[in-house]
């Protein structure tokens, strides 16, 4: 299983002193909630922020767009040195426009839906996308409690994937634990968001082994 603890949970005080640890663990990805108060009722972080953290840490960075227009911010996103840029696809009107200016900007596009957002949408851009990021909760907040109905979407979107030939990784965010991960585990999620499971726990880098080791 691959892990993209997400930095919504860490010590915004000590984001270097975390970056540390986390650089010797043994997470996948970064994953970055930037959040407008406009497309959810929360504001996270921008690039003035992102940029300190890109420069700390050293592995990929998976950057999750909560905003509205987020073809506005392609450039900024690829000056991070990103390399998901995930947006949402009710956020957007022309999917495969915007994702294929992300794909010329030199990242890796990534198209995430809302809980209430069917999988069946995708049909017409699966082939456009190298991953997509399924909400287990309604975006905006850390520390919620995890949609059983997501699981049934992993499974339609796996067979969306196996039938359009893709090669699009499965990423799965909000209210992962050890037990909602083993059940995304077993129905074929590749990547799973952690925020408030490793960050700000006592020994975060065994929490990350722990949902590395789901299969
Ligand atoms: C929620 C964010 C998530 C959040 C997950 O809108 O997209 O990435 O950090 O937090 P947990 O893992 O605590 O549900
Ligand atoms: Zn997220």
């Amino acid at each position: 299983m691959l892990v993209a603890p997400s930095l919504l949970s860490a010590d915004f005080g000590h984001l270097a002193q975390e970056m540390e640890w986390f650089n010797q663990s043994r997470a996948d990805l970064l994953h970055l909630d930037v959040m407008d108060g406009v497309f959810v009722p929360n504001i996270s972080f921008g690039f003035p922020v992102l940029k300190h953290v890109a420069r700390l840490c050293q592995k990929p960075l998976d950057v999750h767009l909560m905003i509205v227009e987020p073809q506005k911010f392609i450039p900024q996103v690829a000056e991070l040195g990103a390399h998901y840029m995930n947006i949402h696809y009710e956020a957007v009107t022309h999917h495969h426009r915007v994702l294929q200016q992300i794909r010329e900007a030199g990242l890796h596009p990534a198209i995430t839906l809302c809980p209430s957002t069917p999988v069946h949408l995708l049909q017409d851009i699966i082939g456009e996308v190298e991953l997509v990021l399924l909400m287990s909760v309604n975006p905006g907040f850390g520390g919620q409690k995890f949609i059983p109905n997501t699981l049934r979407k992993v499974e339609q979107l796996r067979r969306l994937i196996q039938e359009s030939g893709s090669q699009a990784l499965i990423e799965i965010d909000g209210g992962v634990n050890l037990e909602t991960g083993r059940q995304l585990a077993s129905v074929g999620a590749d990547v799973l968001v952690a925020g408030s499971f490793v960050f700000g726990t006592e020994h975060p880098s065994a929490r990350i082994d722990a949902l590395k080791s789901l299969t």
